[in-house]
């Protein structure tokens, strides 16, 4: 089905600014020992999974396949930091101490997803 591309454009917009939030809060309290912003992080990590799941609709509807192997490994690496943010977040609430590594879990996770969106079509070994 041929859809105007703006749609497809405006999907990749929202998936570019749920990147920022959830990368940028993780850049953002990397050196902090308490107040981490899981919430956002939540936030973040819900939007690359709803946005990037449309986005594969979309490109199926165009008549092409996304790479599977690199669309598997993002959605486990986001899934992953959805839920190393969640734990945080309900540990936080209950006052709990040792935050840190979901933190970090969930940050980097979502860190190498951004290193793989952008890098996996590099050749880097050429
Ligand atoms: C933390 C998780 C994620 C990050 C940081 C991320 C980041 C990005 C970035 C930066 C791009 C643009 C890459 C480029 O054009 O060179 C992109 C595109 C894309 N992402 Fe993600 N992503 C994440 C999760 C996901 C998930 C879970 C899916 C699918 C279930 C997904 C599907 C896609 C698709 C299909 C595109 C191509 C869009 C297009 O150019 O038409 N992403 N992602």
């Amino acid at each position: 089905m041929d859809l105007p591309p703006v749609i497809n454009e405006a999907f990749v917009l929202v998936h570019l600014v749920g990147m920022a939030i959830l990368v940028g809060s993780f850049i953002l309290k990397m050196r902090a020992k308490s107040d981490f912003p899981f919430t956002l992080m939540i936030w973040g990590a819900s939007i690359q999974l709803v946005t990037g799941t449309i986005l594969v609709g979309l490109t199926y509807m165009s008549g092409d396949a996304p790479d599977n192997l690199k669309i598997t490994v993002k959605a486990l690496l986001a899934t992953g930091a959805l839920v190393a943010a969640i734990l945080g977040s309900k540990r936080q609430k209950k006052g709990e101490p040792r935050l840190q590594p979901f933190f970090h879990a969930a940050g980097g996770l979502a860190f190498i997803s951004l290193i793989i969106a952008v890098l996996w079509d590099a050749e880097l070994y050429v």
